[in-house]
């Protein structure tokens, strides 16, 4: 396509449209409501202590999170491109501000590969459930030892989840993710709303598990804790490798920016405090420790719910499953968007290859005896996690919120924003002096490279 032509957008029955606002909205918290929210928010949030972690994270996600989703649907619905088309679009060509949609597109790819094990899990876990948790504390525990030890069971999981996203992808925005989002994403607040009922009036523990997520005790936050909210608020809101780019790249033009991105950032949230909600109020009832780490949903809730049988676990495993699943796809979507903008594939073969390839790395995190190189046993899964939510994301997050606040074009970023009132230049102060220092300080700590804090060697 030649330059003067790039800032149309090509005809939308090519790339795809949503077909309206409910459309998007179900879409993009569909990719912000995942494992993250399910799985890492409550454990992370029993690791550091409760109510202050929780408000410091509230804080972060409308700081940090809600000024980057802006910047990000800015970028994508103005250009209405991949994330590196979208760069190079606003900049000029062979700009070096395409790396930030390489390293977007690069994300996607490694976050998916692992991400999928996780879901494989989730989804072992509904057979599991239905067949009923039996034994004692310890050999319900081991089970979650033995599943991802066991290559065979890792790997056919896996599989399984990667067949679903690929399946999904391949049907297109229309008829893949945005009707898969509307069926998903339904069920997943009814689930959720169904399980907050059971925490909150079925068991003795619902007023100990609201107090404990939303009364804060100071003296419980750290500094750790902190650094973990604001890299939590990110990683949950699908930020800083693209998806929001690319989800707001298949946006009509006319709905208010400002309100979606809320209403995003608002849905996700609440998503995890209601999880929350429900994890504790049975961690609570049955005497048992918030602060169990990973583990909390895998090896902790399986004891709980021998007492609580089928009706409760089956619906658990099933929401985390949904809620993965609409994430996955949205990891898988850049990268697709990717090769059928910018290298002219067809949607179909780009989603095979793709998924194909992104399924054989993660078949390095599957097999968890199998070690990076050059590392003292270091896994493949823990490695990718790391680089990608520690480095890649805060970084491609960074590089976005500069480019939107310093390269591009302010008529442009206004247009798009739709106004130029108190509201813009509060975007405008955020993005240049706030998110920015805000995120690297994120990376700095990542690289355990800040003055004070202590680093053990
Ligand atoms: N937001 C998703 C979650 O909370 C993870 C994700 C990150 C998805 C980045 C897409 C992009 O689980």
């Amino acid at each position: 396509m030649s330059d003067s032509l790039q800032m149309k957008s090509p005809p939308e029955s090519k790339r795809g449209n949503w077909t309206g606002h409910l459309g998007f909205i179900l879409a993009a918290t569909g990719s912000a409501i995942g494992l993250g929210n399910i799985w890492k928010f409550p454990y992370i949030t029993g690791v550091y202590g409760g109510g202050a972690f929780v408000l410091v994270y509230l804080i972060c996600v409308v700081i940090v999170g809600l000024p980057l989703m802006l910047a990000e649907l800015i970028v994508g619905r103005r250009t209405q491109k991949n994330p590196v088309g979208a760069f190079k679009n606003l900049h000029k060509k062979g700009s070096l501000w395409q790396g930030t949609g390489w390293l977007g597109v690069a994300s996607g790819f490694l976050i998916l590969s692992f991400y999928s094990v996780v879901a494989g899990w989730a989804l072992a876990y509904i057979f599991k459930a239905i067949a009923g948790f039996e034994g004692t504390a310890e050999q319900i525990q081991a089970e979650f030892g033995s599943l991802v030890a066991s290559t065979g069971e890792s790997i056919f999981w896996h599989s399984m989840f990667m067949l679903m996203c690929i399946g999904i992808v391949i049907g297109g925005v229309k008829r893949g993710i945005e009707r898969w989002s509307k069926i998903l994403m339904p069920s997943l607040f009814v689930i959720l709303g169904g399980l907050m009922i059971y925490g909150l009036f079925f068991t003795h523990g619902g007023m100990q598990a609201v107090e404990f997520l939303f009364k804060p005790d100071f003296s419980k936050l750290s500094a750790e804790g902190v650094l973990s909210a604001l890299g939590h608020a990110f990683f949950t809101l699908s930020l800083g490798m693209g998806a929001m780019i690319t989800y707001g790249s298949y946006m009509k033009r006319g709905s208010s920016i400002i309100r979606d991105a809320v209403a995003v950032s608002i849905l996700d949230t609440v998503v995890a405090l209601v999880a929350g909600i429900a994890i504790f109020a049975m961690v609570f009832s049955y005497g048992t420790e918030p602060a169990a780490g990973p583990g909390l949903i895998f090896q902790t809730l399986p004891v709980l719910f021998q007492q609580t049988g089928p009706w409760i676990s089956v619906p658990f495993f099933v929401l985390l499953t949904f809620a993965a699943l609409t994430s996955g796809i949205s990891l898988l979507e850049v990268v697709v968007s990717y090769f059928v903008d910018e290298r002219g594939w067809g949607r179909t073969s780009a989603t095979l290859v793709m998924g194909g390839t992104i399924y054989l790395i993660g078949l390095l995190s599957a097999v968890s005896v199998w070690k990076v190189p050059f590392t003292s046993g270091t896994g493949w899964f823990d490695f990718f996690d790391v680089l990608t939510t520690n480095y890649m994301l805060p970084i491609g997050g960074f590089l976005t919120c500069l480019f939107v606040a310093y390269v591009m074009k302010d008529a442009d970023r206004a247009d798009e924003f739709g106004s130029r009132g108190l509201l813009y230049s509060g975007l405008k102060f955020f993005l240049r002096y706030i998110t920015p220092i805000a995120v690297l300080v994120v990376i700095l700590h990542g690289l355990e490279l800040l003055p004070f804090m202590e680093y053990g060697n």
